[in-house]
């Protein structure tokens, strides 16, 4: 016997031994529970009624609010490295276009339901989600309408919205996203795709835990949305409130959810992995939102952290939490990044 297999100890504790299980960089990514594909990715992309227009939003790096003829030469290249998911944002920008009752979200010429038909016929692999709202239709930018003293109608808004989900589904969304937070707004989605006999082939996905706060200040300048009086804290839900979040999990799933969503995503992540026990039957959805990406870019930016190492660190926490499917604006970077 060698004096070297003598001098081992087998009597200490091994359990100490950490390191050799992640030795190595294959070893090491099987340490995660899921790893991070590109079929776990929805791209948010934001669809002007300025059919030529490619503007960049400056408080959200790298984003572009596009008309619909820019939309296609943009997601080609996207698609060929393998985009596999997008969800549509409508900005109305010609003026008058808002009103009241946020006509123009399911207008038959718009820029939703145009580019649900082009994107379904141009790229059929494309899975396409309709975010379902009235604030970027809306006069008042509110997400749904409002009664005489500035409160939501809930009756009134609930019919509109699930109006505007149907406009979306018929036109051929693979899945619509109600992010409004109207009470009962997923049940009544439900019945009109039911009676409308679309029910089946109609993921509905709902923004069940959204939190009000301060993270959706780029999106709001990109989408045109912010409330031009008050706040969202009468329907978003409160940053403490994971009970709440709970009770808001629970009901959408009662009321015929087919996804539960968290939003934001990296200060929530407790709320994710509450939706993903709650709802352990079902795909968990976190969307890390713009405040979010525009706060990694700038920490970047002032040299706290190299960006690409951040976008998976941050991403891989999310899918830790619980989710399985990532709203995220760095998807085309990912698509790059997961492909060498
Ligand atoms: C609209 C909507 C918002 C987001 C998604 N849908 C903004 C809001 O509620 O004001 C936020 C997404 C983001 O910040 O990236 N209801
Ligand atoms: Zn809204």
């Amino acid at each position: 016997a060698s004096t070297a297999a003598t001098s081992v100890s087998v009597s200490g504790d091994i359990s100490s031994q950490l390191h050799g299980g992640y030795s190595h960089p294959l070893a090491r990514s099987w340490q995660a529970e899921r790893q991070l594909t590109k079929s776990m990715l929805i791209y948010p992309l934001f669809i002007s009624d300025q059919d030529e227009e490619e503007a960049l939003i400056p408080s959200l790096p790298n984003q572009h609010r596009r008309g619909i003829n820019k939309l296609v030469p943009h997601l080609e290249p996207l698609v060929r490295k393998g985009l596999r998911s997008v969800i549509l944002f409508g900005v109305p920008m010609a003026p008058n276009v808002k009103d009241a009752l946020g006509t123009a979200a399911d207008d038959p010429e718009g820029p939703v339901i145009q580019s649900i038909r082009l994107l379904r016929a141009r790229f059929p692999s494309l899975f396409i989600v309709a975010d379902v709202c009235l604030c970027e239709y809306t006069s008042h930018g509110h997400c749904g309408i409002l009664r005489d003293d500035g409160s939501l109608n809930n009756t009134l808004s609930v019919d509109r919205i699930s109006d505007v989900a149907m406009a979306y589904a018929e036109a051929g969304a693979h899945c619509v996203a109600p992010s409004d937070m109207n009470d009962g707004r997923i049940r009544a989605i439900k019945l009109k795709l039911i009676e409308a006999g679309i029910a089946h082939k109609v993921v509905l996905m709902s923004y069940s835990a959204k939190f009000s706060g301060c993270m959706y200040g780029p999106f709001r300048d990109a989408a045109g949305s912010c409330p031009s009086f008050g706040d969202r804290k009468c329907y978003q839900l409160p940053p403490g409130g994971r009970g709440l979040a709970r009770r808001a999990i629970h009901r959408d799933i009662g009321e015929g959810a087919d996804i539960i969503m968290v939003k934001p995503a990296s200060s929530y992540l407790d709320i994710i992995s509450d939706a993903k026990e709650i709802g352990k039957d079902m795909p968990i959805a976190a969307y890390q939102v713009s405040g979010e990406f525009a706060m990694i870019h700038a920490a970047a930016a002032a040299g706290v952290f190299d960006i690409k190492t951040m976008a998976f660190e941050s991403t891989e926490g999310i899918l830790r939490a619980g989710a399985t499917i990532v709203v995220s604006y760095f998807t085309p970077q990912f698509l790059d990044w997961l492909s060498s």
